[in-house]
Parts: structure tokens; C-alpha cells; sequence
């Protein structure tokens, strides 16, 4: 299973500019090039679905102009397209296929409308059927009742009303409703069936209101296109970002600090969904709006739970749920009954993640309720559900986090992580590796003291896993037994003290038996992967320094400073010499540099993780250096990295 570790994060600032919603820039295309004037259409997305009606546009010879970046300038004909007689390759773009089929079966003109293999089996019947209705003359060409297509002129006679069916695609409505301008007549549209998808009909009827066209609607069964309605470029328009992929950056805003700016999505949305910024704001988010943007920034004292009905903005508001975890009390969101047949039960499925992090969760039928707590590291997984990984990237304002399966994003929002960084800072880590025996134990802990940081000791963990290997009587070489060890060690750091199952071990774990015992278990691929988390969970605010073999290469290879900290054979084996004198040991200065040579060799010869120096790292040799010296060095680096 994929997954991401997320590193606790300390702030987030910046600007995000969300893709194109790609119902929208369709729509958008087609009422500019049936638009009397110029339309330069802004953050429109770059898609096989829009790619597909640019192409068509382009060959029907409307004014067609790539301005750069997601911008386009559409010359619009008021209906009459140039070229009266064309054949048109679709693809399999729904969203082109029906609107168009609708304009230009209504515009007159001899067209030939075909798609890839699979849209010829997508229905169009109703579609077709509709259009018929007002005159229009539709053969096809393959199948009944589905493309390709051919358009042919016709007298388009407007019988006062045309019966479409509503339940098998609002497509078909969209499609009618943008096309009937074109008749110059009074039209009503009765639809036949429970009509499904309504916030896309808003979305059309949003957008063509924005082209100066008003709809009457009765309830959802009757649509009135009023004679002499006729499109009119707005002259500028902007392609709103999905509103839903918004809300997460506006939660980050919230809770770390802000201002997060999301461009693509504002006041002027045609969306439900920006509807959230007001829940945000109710729990303390300061939000303010533009037409096209939104930013949020947090309160002074931080946010505040708060008790909401959310049928209005289901999607959304599973973003509430996380950005509850860092709000003052309890948090209850209501009449949610529809996250229960969502791409997973969200009710179901957030409760469970939200308790592996330690919060306080209770769920109902239709409801979720969410207490904070202080969090705790936790590998969540994401039920194949976009949104649940989106959501749970916030919680990392808590704690270092694991995703599990992250791609699973691309449905929406393909580079949501690479976004997420890009307004997000994380804790920073000083990653100080280095052979053994080399001082920068010593120096790692000294300059995580004197930085008010964490410490880890990543050496410890495979002294303690081989240690706890020969208590359990498992064998240093047998992989599998010893990574269950690892994965399952009951360890405690606290500040003198190292302890295993509740038994101080800090001594025992130095001996020399143990230390070879560490540096053959840490050759294990399978030990080294079941520490991986246990390590980057060490990631917390206000930072951590770690001191390792594979610090900057594999546990933090983002780290903010990497030093690699080393010393000659001669001189280690004469620290470690001293040391054991000191401490009343005997001791052998030939064995101990053997030793040393052997063990250098080992770790840096193993397949995994080798000790190295990373192209990034800073090098410090401390064979001349006193541990002063060498701690003032790394202070020196790391307050520089830290600016
Ligand atoms: O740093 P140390 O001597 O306490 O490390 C004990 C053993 O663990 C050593 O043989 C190398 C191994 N180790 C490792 O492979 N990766 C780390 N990040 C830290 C230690």
C-alpha cells in the first residue's frame, strides 16, 4: 500500500489556485461562441473535455484565441456559426457532445457529430427526441437512439413546449435549455421523471444568466426560455475551481495561521459549496471574499466549535470534521444522512479515523460529533474516498500523520499534496548522521537543547529492537520475527531515561553484545520499514533534531539542514577508549578500532539505507574538533537553515 507521512505542521500562508471546474468551462465555451461579442474566458481547464469543444469551435470557425496560461478570448457569432457544414470528432466528451448537438441541430447548418467508441454507446436518444419536438431534423447514423449523428437543416418550429426526461442525465436538459435561445420563440421545457443532478441545472442556469439569458423555472418540472432572449458575451468571465477542493485550503487558512488565499472560487460562485466559508466563519475563521477569490485567516484565540445542520454543503462540511479537531469544545454536524452512500459511509469511516488520532467521536444515523483532544501519530486510511484523504491531511496541525493509498486525490484533485506543501510549513528537522563512535549523539542532543527541540536518537530504537529480539528469544537474523518486534516495541524516551515494556534500559542497550546486535538487525530491510513511522513521528513542533545513519536520506530527506558528522577510525576508537576507562571498563584500543572498522563497513556496505553522505549534507569532521566545537558549528548551521 502507497502512502504519505505528513510531518506536523507549525503554519500555513499562501495562494492556491484551484483547477476548473470542468462542467463549468464547457458551458462557459459554448455560450461565448453563441454570444453576440468577445468573451475572454479566464482559468478555464485544460482537459480532454475542453480540448475536444476548443477543437470543435475552432473547426465550426468561431474566434478561437489561446491569450496564454488558462486564458482564452472566444469571438461569438450570435448563433449562426461561419462554417454551415461540418463534420465534428467529440471524443468521449459528454460535455460537449450534448450541448452541441442541441445548438447545432437548432442552428440551421449540415453537421456531422461523431465521438470515440465508447460515447457512440453513451444515449442520446432524449436529447434527440426533444429537439425533434421543436423541428429539428436528427438522423442517426450507427445505432438508434445513440451517435454518431447527423445534423441536418430543418425549419425550427417551436411548438410552445417540448417534454424531456429528466432521470437519466440533467445532461440532456443543459443541453436544451442552453440551445433554445436559438429559436427566437417562447419555449417551455417540461421535464418527465424525478429530475436528478439539480445542482448542475443551477449550474447552467447560472451561467446562462451570466450570458444575459434568464430561465423561468417552476419547481424543477418546468423550464421558460421567453422569446427574444439572446446571449450577450459578459465580456470577461472567470472559470470557477471546484468549491468543494477549496474548503481544505481554507481550513488550513483557519487553523495555521493564514492568509490562504484559494483564486478560482468567491463571492460571485455559482457553486453550493461556498457556502462553507460561512460555517468556517461561524466557528471563528476570518473570511473575507472577493468575486472571484476567498482567504481565510485565524482568530485571535483560535477557532470555536459549533452545532450545524450541513445538508447544504455535504461534501464540504467533511471538512468541518477535521478542522473541528482544532476547535474549542464540541463539534456536531447534522442531517449528514447522505455521507452513508457516498464513495465510502463517510459517517462510518471518519469516526474511525478521527479516533485513531485520539479525538472523542460519537455518530449517529445522520449526525457526527467531534471533540478534540491532544492528538496522537496515526496511519489513517482513506476508504478510496478523495475527500477523506484531503480532510485528514489538517489533522497534521496535531500530529506527524500517515495517509494511506493518497493518490487516491486524483479523482478531484490530482496535485492536492504538491499544493498542500507549497502553503504549508512543517515542523524542521536537523538530520545529523554520521558513523559510530563519531560525537554526534553528543552534538545532536546538545543542539536540540539548545534549539528548545526534540531529540531522537534513531540508533536507540535498533538497540532496542535488537535487545528486545533477545529477550523475546528471537533470532537477529530472522527478519520477519524481528520486524514484528520493531513494529510493536512498548518504548519511552524521556529525558534521562530510556525505557523498554516500562523497564529502564538506558545502560543495557550500550553494551557491545547489543551493539552488534543493533547493526545486524538494522541491516534488515523489513526492521528498517516497521521503525520508518515510529521515526517521522518524531517530527513535531517546534522542531527535531534526529541522529542516525539515514536521517537525511530516508527518514527526513526534506530535513532543513543535514550535517554529516564523522571523525577518523583513529580518533573514534580513542574517544570510545576513553570513555570506557572513565567508566571504570577495561578496554582494548586495537579491538575497539577493529570493531569499529568492521561495524563502519557494515553500515555502509548494506543494501538499505547506507551510511553516506548525502549530496545536500554538510560535512563536519570532528577529528580536530572539540564536542564545543563541533556543537557551535552545527548551531551556526542550523540557525542559518532555520531563518
Ligand atoms: O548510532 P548507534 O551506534 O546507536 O546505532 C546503533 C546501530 O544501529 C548501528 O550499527 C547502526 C544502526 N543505525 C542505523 O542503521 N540507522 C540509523 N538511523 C541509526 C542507527
Amino acid at each position: 500500500m502507497e502512502f504519505l507521512d505528513l510531518p506536523q505542521l507549525i503554519s500555513a500562508a499562501g495562494t492556491v489556485r484551484l483547477p476548473g471546474s470542468k462542467s463549468i468551462s464547457n458551458r462557459i465555451l459554448l455560450l461565448a461562441a453563441l454570444a453576440t461579442g468577445e468573451t475572454e474566458v479566464c482559468d478555464l481547464l485544460a482537459s480532454d473535455d475542453t480540448e475536444r469543444m476548443l477543437d470543435a469551435l475552432k473547426t465550426l470557425r468561431v474566434g478561437v484565441t489561446h491569450l496564454g496560461g488558462e486564458s482564452w478570448r472566444i469571438t461569438g457569432y450570435g448563433g449562426c456559426f461561419p462554417v454551415r457544414q461540418a463534420e465534428l470528432f467529440l471524443g468521449n466528451a459528454g460535455t460537449a457532445f450534448r450541448p452541441l448537438t442541441a445548438a447545432l441541430a437548432l442552428s440551421g447548418g449540415d453537421y456531422v457529430l461523431k465521438g470515440v467508441a465508447r460515447m457512440h454507446e453513451r444515449p442520446i436518444g432524449d436529447l434527440v427526441d426533444g429537439l425533434r419536438q421543436l423541428g429539428a431534423d436528427v438522423a442517426y447514423l450507427g445505432n438508434e437512439g445513440y451517435p454518431p449523428l447527423h445534423l441536418k437543416p430543418a425549419t425550427i418550429a417551436p411548438g410552445g413546449s417540448v417534454k424531456v426526461r429528466g432521470d437519466v442525465s440533467s445532461q440532456f436538459l443543459t443541453g436544451l435549455l442552453m440551445a433554445l435561445p436559438l429559436t427566437g420563440e417562447t419555449v417551455a421545457v417540461d421535464v418527465v421523471g424525478e429530475l436528478i443532478s439539480k445542482p448542475y441545472i443551477e449550474i447552467t442556469l447560472a451561467t446562462m444568466a451570466r450570458f444575459g439569458v434568464t430561465v423561468e423555472r417552476e419547481g424543477w418540472q418546468r423550464f421558460t426560455v421567453k422569446a427574444g432572449s439572446r446571449y450577450v458575451s459578459p465580456g470577461t468571465i472567470y472559470v470557477e475551481g471546484d468549491a468543494s477542493s477549496a474548503s481544505y485550503f481554507l481550513a488550513l487558512g483557519a487553523i495555521g495561521g493564514g492568509p490562504v488565499r484559494v483564486a478560482g472560487v468567491g463571492r460571485d460562485s455559482i457553486q453550493g459549496d461556498v457556502k462553507f466559508a460561512e460555517a468556517l466563519a461561524q466557528m471563528g475563521a476570518r473570511i473575507e471574499m472577493g468575486p472571484n477569490w476567498m482567504e481565510s485567516r485565524a482568530p485571535e484565540g483560535g477557532l470555536v466549535a459549533v452545532d450545524l445542520d450541513c445538508n447544504h454543503i455535504p461534501d464540504a462540511a467533511m471538512t468541518l470534521a477535521t478542522a473541528a479537531l482544532f476547535a474549542q469544545g464540541t463539534t456536531t454536524l447534522r442531517n449528514i444522512a447522505s455521507w452513508r452512500v457516498k464513495e465510502t459511509d463517510r459517517i462510518a469511516a471518519m469516526a474511525t479515523e478521527l479516533r485513531k488520532l485520539g479525538a472523542l467521536v460519537e455518530e449517529g444515523e445522520d449526525f457526527i460529533r467531534v471533540t478534540p483532544a491532544e492528538l496522537k501519530p496515526a496511519a489513517i486510511d482513506t476508504y478510496d474516498d478523495h475527500r477523506m484523504a484531503m480532510c485528514f491531511s489538517l489533522a497534521a496541525f496535531g500530529t506527524p500523520l500517515r495517509i494511506n493509498d493518497p493518490k487516491c486525490v486524483a479523482k478531484t484533485f490530482p496535485d492536492y499534496f504538491e499544493r498542500f506543501a507549497q502553503v504549508t510549513r512543517a515542523a524542521p528537522v536537523i538530520a545529523i548522521d554520521g558513523p559510530s563512535a563519531s560525537g554526534k549523539g553528543t552534538v545532536a542532543a546538545r543542539v536540540a537543547a539548545a534549539l528548545g527541540f526534540a531529540y531522537l536518537d534513531s540508533g536507540a530504537l535498533y538497540r532496542l529492537t535488537a535487545l528486545a529480539a533477545r529477550r523475546a528469544g528471537v533470532d537477529w537474523a530472522d527478519e520477519a520475527g524481528v520486524a514484528a518486534i520493531a513494529a510493536a516495541l512498548d518504548v519511552e524516551f524521556s529525558e534521562n531515561d530510556i525505557r523498554l515494556d516500562g523497564q529502564p534500559v538506558g545502560e543495557a542497550i550500550r553494551s557491545e553484545e547489543i551493539s552488534s546486535g543493533a547493526s545486524q538487525v538494522a541491516a534488515l530491510p523489513a526492521v528498517r520499514e516497521a521503525l520508518l513511522f515510529r521515526q517521522r513521528a518524531f517530527n513535531t513542533g517546534p522542531g527535531l533534531v534526529g541522529d542516525g545513519r539515514d536521517m537525511g536520506s530516508v527518514i527526513f530527506p526534506q530535513a532543513t539542514l543535514k550535517v554529516f558528522l564523522t571523525a577518523s577510525a583513529e580518533a573514534r576508537a580513542e574517544r570510545r577508549y576513553k570513555q570506557l576507562i572513565e567508566k571504570g571498563f577495561s578496554a582494548n584500543l586495537p579491538d575497539l578500532l577493529l570493531d569499529l572498522q568492521q561495524r563502519d563497513a557494515r553500515d555502509s556496505q548494506r543494501s538499505v539505507a547506507p551510511l553516506r553522505q548525502e549530496a545536500d549534507a554538510k560535512l563536519l569532521d570532528t577529528t580536530a574538533l572539540t564536542i564545543e566545537q563541533a556543537v557551535n558549528q552545527v548551531l551556526a548551521w542550523s540557525r542559518e537553515a532555520l531563518q
